[in-house]
This record gives structure tokens, sequence and C-alpha cells, in this order.
């Protein structure tokens, strides 16, 4: 399953650049993160490793509060875009640092993405320092006038794992705070968000990114109005 995220990553670095550009959500999520997370660590977040950095919109929120920022994703596509010199390729599951290398951990709408968050978790509180702090951002579901979306078109989207999964992770491994956000979104938001062939495997996984993107555009056609993104932040120690 990690080999097929991989590679659906990185057939969407441009697709996903794009949706950022349109939209700043993922850089948005990543400062409201950041914030949650120095708020529990004297403000600062000293050396942070930003886990499943993509493309880089996490990187200046993340900056912001942080005196050394480390991306690491196992995306080499989705990488090459991430502007930092400090880039590194790997596996959040199986970190490439020894123990203690780290102040705060941030997964910006990442760690749902592994089959297994408590390996990722094990493995952030491996490499944070005594009291260091680890974050996550999860989706909740789009919301359009008040009613899920996969409702309304009757057809799952489903990630390797759920929220719920992600959430009793990090309370199984932390000390855990936690609560929801919800972005403001268009249905024409909705649609470019599962234009991205990453996202669009999440509703049409067996199909090729093309034919997946085609499908899951038909299937949203109909969808109009305004509504949210919602998204579960997690927060532990
Ligand atoms: C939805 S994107 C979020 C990127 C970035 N944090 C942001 O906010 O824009 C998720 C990223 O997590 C990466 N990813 C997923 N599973 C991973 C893993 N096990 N190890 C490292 N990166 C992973 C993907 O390659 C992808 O770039």
């Amino acid at each position: 399953m990690k080999t097929t995220v991989r590679t659906n990553f990185d057939e969407s670095a441009g697709a996903y650049a794009a949706y950022e550009a349109a939209t700043g959500q993922f850089s948005t999520l990543a400062a409201r993160l950041a914030t949650e997370m120095a708020d529990r660590d004297d403000g600062s977040l000293g050396c942070l490793l930003d886990a499943g950095a993509g493309t880089g919109a996490s990187a200046t929120p993340l900056e912001s509060k942080s005196e050394t920022v480390v991306p690491l994703d196992m995306s080499r596509a989705m990488l090459a875009q991430h502007p930092s010199a400090r880039r590194v390729q790997g596996d959040f599951d199986a970190l490439p640092f020894p123990a203690g290398s780290f102040d705060a951990v941030a997964f910006t709408a990442s760690l749902f993405l592994t089959p297994s968050p408590a390996t990722a978790l094990r493995e952030a509180r491996r490499v944070l320092s005594d009291g260091g702090v680890v974050g996550a951002v999860a989706p909740e579901g789009w919301y359009i006038d008040g009613t899920d979306v996969f409702q309304q078109v009757d057809r799952e989207s489903r990630s390797p794992s759920s929220t719920t999964a992600v959430r009793e992770a990090f309370e199984e491994t932390v000390d855990t705070v936690s609560g929801t956000w919800g972005l403001e979104v268009t249905a024409e938001q909705l649609r470019q968000f599962y234009q991205i062939p990453a996202v669009a495997a999440r509703v049409y996984p067996r199909l090729a990114p093309e034919a997946r993107v085609e499908r899951v555009e038909t299937l949203l056609a109909d969808i109009d109005g305004t509504g949210e993104q919602r998204w579960r932040w997690m927060v532990g120690q």
C-alpha cells in the first residue's frame, strides 16, 4: 500500500502545487498546527521535522515557529518542488535519524496516509528529545451546504487510515489534546482537490491516474454551493 501512496504522490506534484497556489489551504493548516504546537512548547518549536512535507506548502508557517525545519517526504517528485536545501527523502514509518534529534515533529495532512499511524508515531517519539511535541492534522470530510459530499454522491473517499484510527494511535502514544477546524470552501475547490491523482485514488483506487481523475470529475459535477472542509488536529507530548 505504501508503494501505491508514493507512486500516487509522484504523479501528483503538479496538480497538488496548483491546488495549493489556488487555495492556500495546506499552508493555513500548517500555520494553525504550528501555533497549537508552539502553545504547548514555550512558544518555539526548536528543531522541527516536517513529516510528509510534500511540495513545501507547510514550510513557511512551520519555519516561522521554529529554529530549523527538516522536510522529509517519501515522494521524490513532491520533494523535488520543495524549496529547502535540508530536504530528505524517506519514510516517516522508519525515520533515518538518531534518537532525540528533534524538538518537534509535525504531520500536516500526512499521518492518515500510512496504514499504521501507530508505527509513525512511535518513530516520531523516538526521534524527539525529552518534552518534545508532536502534532498532526487529518481530514474529517467535505461538507457543502451542511451535508457530507460523499453521502450526496453515495460513494466513499477512503484513505489508508481513518482519522479515528489516527486519533486513537495518537492517544495511545502521547498525552493528547485535540480539536477541529473548518476551512471555508466552494464546490469548485472540492473539484480541484479531487483532480489531484493521489486524492482521486481515495475514490477510484483501481483506476489509472487519468481515468480516476475523469471519473471523479463526473461524480462531483453536480455539487454546487459553499461549505467547509473539516480537519481534526491533535497535539501531544
Ligand atoms: C497531502 S500531502 C501534504 C504535504 C504537506 N505537508 C502540505 O501540507 O502541503 C501528504 C504528503 O505525505 C507524504 N507521505 C505519505 N506517506 C508518507 C510516509 N510514510 N513517509 C513520508 N512521506 C509520506 C506524501 O508523499 C505527500 O507528499
